[in-house]
C-alpha cells in the first residue's frame, strides 16, 4: 500500500512539472551593455580569441609603483586551496620558470611566504591582449 501511495505522489509530482509549460514565444530580452545593445536571443559568432604580447616578455611599466601588466593570460585558478599564479611567480619556483617573483612588498618573511593582502593577484594585475574588437573606449593616460 505505501509503495502505491509512494508511487502516485511521484506521478503527481512529474505532472506538475510538465503541466508548467513555457510560454510558446518569449519576448527577447534587450540587454544595454557598453559594447552595444543586443537581443539575448539573438545568435552571433564567437568573439575571436584574444592574442597576448609575446610570451616570456614582460611589459614596460609606465609610473612609479604601478602594478606591472600580465603579458600572457590571466585565468589562471586562485582560489581557497590553490593559487595557480604562484606555480611560476613564487620565490622558490620563479627562477625555474623564468618568471619574476612577487614584488617583496607581496611576502610576509625571508622564504617568499605570501602575504594575505595579495592574494587575489588579478586585483591589482590586469591583462594585456589584443582583443580585436573594440569593447570600451580607453583614455586612460598617466600625464
Ligand atoms: C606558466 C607560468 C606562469 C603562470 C602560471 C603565471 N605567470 Fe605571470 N609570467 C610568467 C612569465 C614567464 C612572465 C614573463 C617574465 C616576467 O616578466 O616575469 C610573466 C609575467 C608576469 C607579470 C609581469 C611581471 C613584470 O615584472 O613585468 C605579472 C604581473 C604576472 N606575470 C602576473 C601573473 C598572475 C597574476 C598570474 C595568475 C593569474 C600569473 N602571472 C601566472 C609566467 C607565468
Ligand atoms: C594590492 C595590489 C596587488 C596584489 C593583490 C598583487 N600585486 Fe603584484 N604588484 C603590485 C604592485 C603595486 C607592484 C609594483 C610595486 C612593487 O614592486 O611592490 C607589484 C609587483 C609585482 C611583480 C613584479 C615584481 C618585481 O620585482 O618587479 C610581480 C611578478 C607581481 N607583482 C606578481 C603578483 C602575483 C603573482 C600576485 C598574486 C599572488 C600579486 N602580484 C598580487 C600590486 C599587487
Amino acid at each position: 500500500m505505501k509503495k502505491v501511495l509512494t508511487l502516485a505522489a511521484l506521478m503527481l509530482a512529474v505532472s506538475a512539472c510538465t503541466g508548467q509549460q513555457a510560454e510558446p514565444q518569449a519576448k527577447p530580452v534587450n540587454v544595454a551593455s557598453l559594447a552595444g545593445d543586443s537581443q539575448i536571443t539573438d545568435v552571433r559568432p564567437a568573439d575571436a580569441m584574444p592574442t597576448y604580447p609575446k610570451r616570456g616578455m614582460s611589459i614596460e611599466r609606465n609610473y612609479i609603483e604601478q602594478p606591472p601588466l600580465i603579458p600572457h593570460r590571466d585565468d589562471y585558478t586562485i582560489g581557497l586551496n590553490q593559487n595557480k599564479c604562484m606555480t611560476c611567480h613564487s620565490w622558490d619556483k620563479a627562477e625555474k620558470m623564468k618568471a619574476t617573483p612577487v614584488a617583496k612588498s607581496h611576502v610576509v618573511n625571508a622564504q617568499g611566504k605570501l602575504n594575505g593582502q595579495n592574494y587575489f593577484c588579478t586585483q591589482c594585475h590586469v591583462a594585456q591582449a589584443d582583443n580585436k574588437q573594440a569593447i570600451v573606449e580607453n583614455v586612460f593616460s598617466t600625464k
